[in-house]
């Protein structure tokens, strides 16, 4: 591997792609139509047929299915190989080292100490990701962090995991895949050259039947328990310290010391791409109401709608039921409603492979259509990533991206849960209720 001499410091010898990156202006600057490149950012370049060494921490549903992408890239020749497995619960973490034939480990820090892992993939319920992120950052690896990027309530601690990617350099791949998609770079494009005049107005959603994602999370033993192979304080976290609890450990998405429900399980996917392609920073205020209207048996709500009013003079509405799918399949792209982004002269919106870009009524503007490269997909999204770490260049799904919109579901979620108003403060870059 070749190592590079890091940067100058943050701070006085900022260049001005890390300024704009910084203040988080870079996802708009440096997207272009083939789903985005960026120049290199940063240390540890790797030559193209380095292999990368991944860690796994969690191995459940979502860390099992991503490794079956990764071991579907290995076979089409990308170097790279799952070395390490990390499970609190011992039949998991027994069944992914044999299955990748990788160590394991049952605490995530030793995981961090072993040579062969270059990159982990943090696959752990919500309230471990940053606390996670901030433990590989500092031991300097890259890392494939799933969505949401912290807990609803851990706004500190995200900003610490935040503050120290930026000072070890690290790359960073937040698992909103949907940003495998060129429409979100394309739409970008259009936007910053003007075609809708200034932005004002977006509105997305996330509308499904069902508490599967929650409810019908497996119980894999109904009569597991806490011991050496079933670490539940580690589980735990910095969470409350509660007894041991079956449906908690395996269901943990149905209870707010772990999840948030809708909010930020679902919505980083439909969030995500409306602040890549307006190009906002942080929201200035963030409102939200919902509940639990359909399904009862879980703390979390079903039903979760926010607005987010920015400092750029414009609007983000996001609304969202579990209980209600319109609209059909053929209206969806990814299984998710389509957003509409509105500016002083028009609009860009989504129809079947096209972005189709109509003037306002009076506009001196003409409608276009502009024909969608690609889609999203899993591989797709890992190659990204990869291919980042080798070159330092900025995933599509960066973390700076991610906190900007982990910041405005974690407003929108106290927001909710207070009943309040929450606002940013920008110059002291925390949430106020
Ligand atoms: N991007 C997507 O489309 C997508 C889809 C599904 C899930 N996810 C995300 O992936 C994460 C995991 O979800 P899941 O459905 O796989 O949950 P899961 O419960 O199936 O898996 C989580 C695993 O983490 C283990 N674990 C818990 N605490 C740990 C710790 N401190 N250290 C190591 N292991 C620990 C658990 O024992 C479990 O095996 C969630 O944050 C979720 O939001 C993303």
């Amino acid at each position: 591997m070749l190592r590079v001499a890091p940067h100058c410091g943050e701070t006085n010898t900022m260049t001005r792609r890390r300024f704009l990156s910084a203040t988080g202006t870079v996802a708009c600057l440096a997207s272009t139509g083939r789903a985005g490149t960026s120049a290199a950012l940063s240390t540890d370049v790797r030559g193209a047929n380095d292999r990368i060494g991944v860690g796994l921490i969690g191995c459940g549903g979502r860390g099992n299915s991503l490794m079956a992408s990764l071991l579907k890239l290995q076979q089409t020749g990308t170097p790279v190989e799952i070395v390490a497995v990390c499970d609190v619960y011992r039949p998991r973490l027994d069944k992914a080292a044999k299955q990748y034939n990788a160590k394991s480990y049952m605490r995530h820090q030793d995981l961090l100490v072993d040579k062969r892992v270059d990159a982990v993939c943090i696959a752990t319920p919500d309230h471990h990701h940053a606390p996670q992120l901030l433990d590989a950052a500092e031991a300097g690896k890259d890392a494939y962090c799933e969505k949401p990027l912290s807990h609803w309530s851990q706004f500190d601690l995200t900003k610490r995991a935040v503050q120290a990617v930026r000072k070890r350099e690290r790359i960073v791949q937040v698992g909103t895949q949907c940003m495998s998609d060129s429409a979100w770079h394309q739409a970008a494009e259009r936007v910053k050259a003007g075609d809708i005049g200034k932005p004002i107005h977006a509105e997305c959603g996330y509308f499904r039947v069902g508490d599967w994602g929650e409810r019908g999370m497996p119980i894999d033993d109904a009569n597991a328990r806490p011991g050496k192979d079933l670490l539940w304080d580690v589980f735990l976290g910095d969470r409350p310290k509660r007894p041991f609890d079956v449906s908690r450990f395996f269901r943990w998405r149905m209870y707010e010391d772990y999840s948030g429900g809708p909010v930020t399980d679902l919505y980083p996917h439909v969030l995500t791409p409306v602040v890549n392609v307006l190009g906002v920073g942080m929201p200035g205020v963030a409102v939200a109401t919902g509940g639990k209207f359909r399904y009862q048996e879980r703390e979390v709500p079903d039903t979760f709608n926010m607005i987010l009013d920015y400092p750029e003079q414009l609007s983000i509405a996001v609304l969202g039921t579990q209980g209600n799918d319109y609209p059909p399949n053929e209206k969806r792209r990814d299984g998710l409603p389509t957003p509409v982004f509105r500016g002083w002269e028009g609009t860009v919106a989504i129809e079947g492979g096209e972005l189709v870009i109509l003037p306002n009524s009076g506009s001196k503007k003409s409608a276009k259509r502009v024909p969608i490269q690609h889609g999203s997909s899993q591989e797709r999204y890992w190659t990204n990533f990869l291919e980042c770490c080798r070159t330092r260049r900025r995933p599509w799904g960066h973390l700076e991206l991610a906190y900007r919109v982990q910041t405005a579901l974690q407003m929108a979620m106290l927001a909710f849960r207070n009943g309040r108003t929450a606002r940013f403060d920008a110059a002291n870059e925390r949430i106020v209720l």
